[in-house]
């Protein structure tokens, strides 16, 4: 199974690119940015990780990013993901970025943006690895802010398949961001949102009535609702899956309380991804690893998951197709050597 779970080619769905900053590029970068970082090792930095719900790790993610200043910063960020990445056999990723995390604190829009897309093309050529980019609002600052980060995004639209909803979920619901989400859609952008990590089943309702989401990130909660079950499982909507996420925040308090087997056994479109993984200590390899050994997920849980991660993705049809064809050869050998 672990032979499996490292060797077969996948798609990860949900990951942040600022929350794949390791302690060690962020020692990098500090002193090339003259900002002094409140560590002295990369061993204290990784000793501060100790979270206890979503709002403590996001401190400390919104503290992490701020060494990133330069394009080049954000090239060496993204770059550094798509080759570990690549090394765990992903073949598609789909990422987050937090435009609001870096204007706010006074950078530009297309410093971010470029760094970030120039390392996307590079690591395509020069990896094989193909990748698209999900936009972002922080969902506890206003909507206003998010519709005018819309408006900044509009030139770079080829390079930004989705807009997306991230930050502290509860009491920020997805309806708060209707109107900017309907523009996004007016303009061309497929819509995603976290909905249903901390917050109640209602915010998933939300997310798909509302914005009318093509997947949903995370969505662990639903399993609190029958109705929303049924509707998840009915229309086949994606959950962008998060397992360590969920456990180091607490969301369930241990990996054997995780309901993914639950939830594939519901018939939910679930996949697996890494959500931050220098914070939550591990990529989409560990992510697979963790839940498979504790829930006892068996070959076909664990080809399901891969499967709809190629299914759930923004790549077209006749990709997709590519993607499911590589596996099914991977796995026609596998079957060979046994
Ligand atoms: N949840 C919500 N917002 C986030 C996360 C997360 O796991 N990571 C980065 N922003
Ligand atoms: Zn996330």
């Amino acid at each position: 199974m672990e032979k499996l779970i490292r060797e077969m080619p996948k798609a990860e769905l949900h990951m942040h690119i600022e929350g794949s900053l390791e302690p060690e590029l962020m020692f990098k970068l500090a002193p090339r940015n003259g900002i002094a970082l409140p560590f002295n090792s990369v061993e204290e930095v990784r000793k501060s990780y100790e979270f206890t719900d979503l709002q403590s790790f996001l401190d400390i993610y919104y503290q992490g990013v701020r060494v990133l200043l330069k394009e080049q910063d954000f090239y060496d960020l993204t770059r550094a993901y798509l080759e570990k990445a690549h090394s765990q056999n992903v073949r598609h990723t789909e990422m987050f970025f937090d435009p609001q995390a870096h204007i706010d604190r006074g950078l530009a829009f297309d410093t971010v943006i470029n760094g970030i897309h120039r390392a996307q093309v590079d690591a395509e050529s020069q990896l094989g690895i193909t990748s698209k980019l999900i936009m972002c609002f922080l969902r506890d600052l206003s909507a206003s802010a998010a519709m005018e980060t819309l408006n900044q995004a509009l030139p770079f639209k080829d390079w930004i398949v989705a807009v997306g909803l991230d930050s502290a979920e509860i009491g920020n619901p997805p309806e708060k961001f209707t109107a900017v989400f309907d523009k996004a859609r007016e303009h061309g952008f497929l819509t995603v949102a976290h909905a249903g990590e901390e917050g109640p089943p209602e915010y998933i309702w939300q997310a798909l009535d509302q914005l009318k989401v093509s997947r949903i990130d995370h969505g662990v909660r639903c399993v609190e609702d029958k109705k929303l079950v049924e509707r998840l499982a009915k229309e086949q909507i994606p959950l962008t899956v998060c397992p360590l996420s969920n456990v180091k925040l607490h969301v369930f308090d241990s990996m054997e309380h995780h309901p993914l087997k639950r939830m594939l056994d519901l018939g939910l479109c679930a996949t697996v991804n890494s959500d931050d993984p220098a914070y939550f200590e591990g990529y989409i390899t560990e992510n697979f690893l963790a839940v498979q050994k504790a829930l006892n997920l068996d070959h076909n849980d664990i080809v399901s998951l891969v499967r709809n991660s190629f299914q759930a993705s923004f790549l077209s049809h006749q990709e997709v197709q590519k993607l499911l064809d590589e596996l099914d050869d991977y796995l026609e050998r596998r079957e060979l050597q046994h």
